[in-house]
């Protein structure tokens, strides 16, 4: 798979500011990816007028649900052209075979069907609220080789977890890591950021990124300078 290593986060409340986003950067330079509140807002029809601009769409809605409803969205979610889409790996073997199987049925390209683990916004605590024993760590190793038994793609997740990851699961298990930022700007709200080039060399395909392009005051030149640090102008082209 080669293009863009960079998915741009839609984090906007509407269609206006997300089409002004798309419409300033390029699908030669980047991926966009659309979550909650921008699906909420605007609906599965944005994802096909995105990628009608030619961007290709992760939909980042982490399905968690019976087997059969999440096979179902995730079967939606492939017919709109969504390039890359998610679910949670708390969801167990048969829900996430389902969805594997589900997106087999894709006509035309197959999404990328990623794995959710363990998000980074929660720790040890919220694992013992809910009467999981063990640390983060030992959790995200168990649920990525879950989602790899299970036919998905690979797993998003934080770029301090990809080089362990990346040695468990081989060349071809597909990594994807928010919480990049790129040296000297806002950590905003994230903890234990990585830069895009260290997120690179420890293992990761594709770096999720929001504020650090969308907030800045020339969001195309902002994307630009981080492909330019990731190297080989921001593509994958190794594979
Ligand atoms: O603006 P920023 O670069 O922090 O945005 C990161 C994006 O990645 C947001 O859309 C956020 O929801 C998502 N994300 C994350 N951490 C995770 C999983 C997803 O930051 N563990």
């Amino acid at each position: 798979m080669t293009g863009p290593r960079l998915i741009v986060a839609l984090d906007v409340p509407g269609e206006k500011q997300a089409r002004a986003l798309a419409e300033q950067l390029s699908p030669a330079l980047c991926r966009l990816k659309i979550g909650l509140e921008l699906y909420t807002a605007c609906g599965p029809s944005l994802v096909e007028r995105l990628a009608a601009l030619g961007y290709d769409v992760f939909l980042d809605l982490k399905f968690h649900d019976i087997p059969t409803t999440v096979a179902r969205a995730c079967e939606r979610a492939a017919a709109l052209g969504a390039w890359m889409m998610n679910v949670h790996c708390l969801g167990g073997e048969a829900m996430l075979q389902a969805a594997r199987a589900a997106v087999d049925k894709a006509a035309g390209r197959r999404p990328l069907l990623l794995g959710v683990t363990w998000l980074t916004s929660s720790g040890t605590d919220e694992m013992a609220q809910i009467g999981m024993p063990g640390s983060p760590d030992s959790l995200v190793a168990r649920l990525a080789g879950l989602a790899s038994k299970s036919g998905l793609d690979g797993v998003v997740c934080s770029a301090h977890e990809a080089n362990t990851l990346r040695a468990a699961h081989g060349k071809n298990f597909v990594l994807v890591t928010p919480g990049i930022r790129p040296r000297g700007a806002a950590a905003d709200d994230q903890r234990r950021t990585l830069t895009p080039g260290e997120a690179i060399a420890a293992g990761a395909n594709y770096l999720v990124i929001g504020r650090p392009v969308t907030r800045a005051p020339d969001p195309r030149a902002a994307l630009e300078a981080i492909n330019t640090e990731i190297g080989k102008k921001g593509l994958r082209t190794e594979d």
